[in-house]
């Protein structure tokens, strides 16, 4: 029996991805994965505006792209709008959006501070509403997209200390799912990527509470906070949520929508 004709295969080359929190650790990572593949860049994050055209005229240099910068801050929802208003008016649309900035703070609930919460809350969960919101129309005139939401195991499970981290994890899990099911039937994927510990500047006042509280070494300290909960003892690269990025942005994977990913060296197994 002959095997049904697979749909036309999708070139990256040439489309443009939206990285936001691209000025470190996983987004900047991705942003050489993708840029590696032809993919134009906006890349952002908090950087000023000469450092910013700066790293893009070396993606662009570097890759033969075109590549922009924006520093627009996440907790400001006017910013996001002109932020994604020029991205779109100078690259035409926006075909891969990755919502990946995000912030951390520990502290028990009993003392949280609201501003700790305000924050996590706007940057790790509420500016990837309006991002998806204002990309959205583009990719359904192209009946093509690919929405990838970094969330964390924190989606999935708890941690003590992370109360609004794992709010905000947890609620970009729903909200990818509802923007799957009515995505659905416009070719536009949109999935949330689970990782536990990689090793980026975020986890690093972490290891270092951990250092001073039991007197160890950094390194010490980081493999305690990475096998207390990680049954696989080592920190992932930024790379690796790069390559996985980029396998969602292909054909091969354009019936995985609405998921949740971990990529946590067993954490959620147990
Ligand atoms: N590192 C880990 O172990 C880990 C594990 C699971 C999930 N994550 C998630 O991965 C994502 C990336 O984290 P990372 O570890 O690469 O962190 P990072 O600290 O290296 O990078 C964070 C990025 O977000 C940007 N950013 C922060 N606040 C911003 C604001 N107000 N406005 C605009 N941009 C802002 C920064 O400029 C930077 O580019 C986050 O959502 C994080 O929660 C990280």
């Amino acid at each position: 029996m002959q095997e049904s004709t697979p749909p036309e295969k999708t070139t990256l080359k040439g489309k443009t991805a939206l990285i936001t929190g691209s000025t470190s650790g996983i987004g900047l990572a991705s942003a050489h994965i993708l840029a590696e593949q032809g993919i134009n860049l906006v890349l952002h994050g908090l950087m000023s505006d000469e450092e910013g055209a700066s790293l893009a005229q070396e993606f662009s240099k570097q890759y033969r792209i075109n590549a922009i910068f924006d520093n627009a801050n996440l907790m400001d929802s006017d910013a996001i709008s002109h932020f994604m208003e020029n991205a779109i008016k100078a690259m035409g649309s926006i075909d891969i959006l990755i919502n990946n900035a995000g912030i951390q703070h520990t502290e028990s609930v009993d003392t949280f501070p609201e501003s700790k919460w305000n924050a996590i809350i706007a940057i790790n969960l509420t500016a990837a509403f309006h991002t998806i919101q204002l990309a959205l129309g583009g990719m359904k005139q192209n009946s093509w997209g690919r929405i990838i939401n970094i969330a964390s195991v924190h989606g999935l499970v708890a941690s003590k200390n992370k109360v609004a981290y794992c709010a905000a994890k947890h609620g970009i899990i729903g909200l990818t799912k509802v923007v799957a099911l009515e995505c659905a039937e416009h070719g536009i994927t949109a999935n949330a990527i689970c990782p536990g510990w990689v090793d980026t500047p975020l986890i690093n006042d972490q290891i270092t509470d951990i250092a001073r509280e039991e007197k160890r070494s950094f390194e010490q300290a980081k493999y305690q906070l990475i096998t207390a909960k990680q049954p696989l003892p080592e920190m992932m690269a930024p790379r690796q949520i790069g390559e996985f990025i980029l396998f969602l942005c292909s054909d091969s994977a354009r019936s995985i929508t609405g998921s949740s990913l971990p990529m946590d060296g067993a954490w959620t197994a147990q």
